[in-house]
């Protein structure tokens, strides 16, 4: 089955790591955003894809074609970010040419837990859904009868407490395709974008039916905070620890096999990327970029791009008894 990929974002929210890489390529519990994804959807069966290219679009394509052949991809380029529905348009000509082929869109910063080969057989489309708290900055569904009769574009008061996660399973492309022309053509335009969920509904009103399936292993990288929950959610699915003389890890981690430590504490999830090095460092809750250097310091919480360089110093003191002192 084909899929189409979006990755056009530019990721402004997770600054300065986007101004040398798209988002997607952030390393994630030992690899990029994309790579969990393209990973996941081959191994539920998904043969090929485009990808909507964008920012950096040139890397985006050198990672696909390097390190997963398996996929046959191609690439299309969304000169303007004009919505995630323009993004889908443009990827028009390479929508199944057979009539009765569904389609799979996934969002290319969605890294999912769920089986999708059941919902690759579904006779209706199908949308991932998830209860969130609150849904205003997401395509909200309504449900009646086990269907969806409404879909929303980040509505200020929300129906339902049902999000729109970023995985479509679409049966009839034939007739997104129609609604997406319509919205382009006629400008119809939503939050100043032309929306993927405006076009969705526009095929419920045209009476294609639409169930829901639910996805709770939902981890976003929208911003750094996401970011680490969800490496240190991948790590305790995945993670992969190393022995190393002279170094304590706490599990889970993630250590590349080319990176060089020494006299550190490493973890709980920390990754750290390939042929970095560290040295007498204490890190935990971290990702530490490919070949960044981390030397005399204790980081939590923090994330280190590729080629980067951080470096503290041991502390001297001359502390008498009873004395008080705090680094903090
Ligand atoms: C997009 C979709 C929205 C969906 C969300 C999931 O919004 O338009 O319907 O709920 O992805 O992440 P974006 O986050 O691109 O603004």
């Amino acid at each position: 089955m084909h899929a189409i990929i979006p990755v056009a974002g530019v990721g402004t929210r997770l600054r300065p790591h986007t101004y040398t890489l798209p988002k997607v390529l952030l390393n994630v519990a030992g690899k990029p955003i994309l790579g969990h994804i393209i990973d996941k959807l081959v191994a539920d069966g998904i043969t090929s894809a485009t990808i909507v290219v964008g920012y950096m679009g040139n890397l985006v394509e050198d990672y696909v074609r390097t390190y997963h052949k398996s996929l046959k991809a191609d690439f299309v380029v969304q000169e303007e970010q004009l919505g995630l529905g323009h993004s889908i348009w443009t990827a028009r000509n390479s929508f199944p040419k057979d009539e009765d082929a569904p389609l799979f869109i996934i969002l290319g910063d969605t890294i999912f837990d769920v089986d999708l080969r059941p919902v690759l057989r579904s006779k209706f489309n199908a949308l991932g859904v998830k209860h969130v708290e609150d849904p205003r900055r997401f395509g909200v569904a309504e449900l009646s009868g086990g269907y969806i009769t409404k879909l929303v574009e980040k509505p200020e008061k929300p129906a339902s407490n049902l999000a729109v996660v970023g995985l479509y399973f679409i049966s009839n492309p034939k007739v997104l395709l129609e609604c997406l022309n319509e919205i382009v053509t006629k400008d119809l335009r939503n939050k100043g974008e032309y929306q993927l969920t405006d076009a969705l509904q526009m095929m419920i009103d045209r009476g294609e039916r639409f169930v829901t399936f639910s996805v709770d292993g939902w981890y976003d990288c929208g911003k750094p905070e996401t970011v680490l929950s969800t490496n240190r959610h991948l790590l305790m699915r995945s993670g992969k620890n190393r022995e190393i003389v002279g170094v304590v890890t706490i599990p889970p981690v993630y250590i590349a096999s080319s990176a060089e430590i020494s006299n550190s504490i490493i973890g709980p999830y920390a990754t750290i990327g390939e042929r970095a090095q560290v040295h007498d460092a204490i890190i935990r809750n971290s990702i530490i970029g490919d070949e960044s250097s981390v030397d005399g310091v204790l980081l939590d919480n923090s994330i280190v791009g590729n080629n980067a360089n951080v470096k503290g110093a041991f502390k001297r003191v001359n502390a008498g008894d009873s004395s008080e002192i705090d680094f903090e």
